[in-house]
């Protein structure tokens, strides 16, 4: 058998000790962590922890015959804590409007999107993606680390959520693009980091970005593959600012090799604002489908709430 073989067979070894530990929910204490810590410091990539989560958390047995909700939430906090060296963090106010934006909580529909990322990796991985009206960058905090895409460009309009979200970031132990910030705005949480471009895995970059006002030397600088976008339809106004930015991106894309796809995840609040998002979109010819969302429940929030997963693309 060769070297590699070798490897990686020893690999899928390790990972049906993880599954077997996880589906008889033996104790945190009980599983391999301290070995994951070890092959994790040889590799620049996440394809172990996906390959682990595939085989647990997104297992269709753990959708049959699934260990309880809290033996699933600790499962995942010791994978991440596992991977960044720390539980996900995210700096947030308490208030859902703080400083005149609603940027600075999670909302439900980022949680939602995460656990559909978490379960469809293949979509992101080497890819380059933008997200509009990250917050506090929940869900592209969780593509980052699970999903394995080759660039990430984080956007938002408000100078506080920029800012927190550069903090958010670095405390989850990613690193950001040296260019694009002043690393004097977060001097606490550069301490002890590593600020090797080499290490750098993905590129990550925080833009600030304006729905109506996006120029198309913007839309060239930040050309990418995929757009994401959670909970940013919540106000007739936004709307019409947040279609005319799609609008461009998809459209001016049209001619390039490369042709943008838009997820957007929504928190249905208001059905008629939401239903004439969809109206709008259908009115400049851009295109939409309602996407499954995910099965596993791996964040804590409200399933009773109605949250809706969108594709959009440039029909023409
Ligand atoms: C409800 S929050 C959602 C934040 C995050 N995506 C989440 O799901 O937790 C909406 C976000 O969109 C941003 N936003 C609203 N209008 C915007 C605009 N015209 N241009 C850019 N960002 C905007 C806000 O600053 C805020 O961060």
């Amino acid at each position: 058998m060769s070297c590699v073989s070798a490897a990686w067979s020893q690999e899928q070894d390790f990972v049906r000790s993880f599954q077997r530990s996880f589906f008889t929910m033996r104790r945190m204490d009980c599983l391999p962590l301290a070995e994951l810590e070890e092959r994790l410091k040889n590799r620049k990539d996440s394809t172990l922890l996906q390959h682990i989560l595939q085989q647990t958390v997104l297992h269709p047995l753990c959708h049959k015959y699934p260990p309880s909700v809290k033996y699933r939430r600790l499962f995942l906090a010791e994978l991440i804590k596992k991977l960044s060296g720390e539980n996900i963090k995210l700096g947030e106010n308490v208030a859902i409007i703080s400083e005149g934006t609603t940027g600075l909580v999670t909302w439900e529909a980022a949680l939602f999107f995460a656990e559909w990322a978490m379960e469809n990796s293949e979509v992101f991985n080497c890819r380059s993606i933008l997200e509009l009206g990250s917050g506090t960058g929940l869900a592209g905090i969780i593509v980052c680390m699970t999903c394995a895409p080759k660039q990430y460009t984080f956007s938002d309009c408000h100078p506080s959520v920029l800012q927190q979200l550069r903090k958010n970031i670095l405390n989850n132990g990613l690193l950001l693009n040296l260019d694009t910030w002043n690393p004097k705005d977060c001097e606490a949480e550069l301490k002890n980091k590593n600020l090797s471009e080499e290490n750098q895995r993905p590129k990550i970059t925080v833009v600030g970005l304006e729905w109506s006002e996006v120029t198309q030397e913007q839309v060239a600088e930040l050309q990418s593959d995929i757009i994401i976008a959670t909970d940013v339809i919540y106000d007739p106004e936004v709307v019409l600012c947040l279609i005319s930015a799609l609008e461009k991106f998809l459209i001016s894309n049209e001619k390039k090799e490369r042709c943008s796809v838009v997820y957007l995840a929504s928190t249905i609040r208001n059905p008629e604002t939401y239903h004439r998002f969809k109206m709008e979109l259908d009115g400049v010819g851009i295109g939409h489908q309602v996407i499954t969302g995910p099965t596993s429940k791996v964040f804590p929030y409200n399933r009773a709430t109605k949250i809706e997963l969108l594709k959009i693309y440039n029909e023409t």
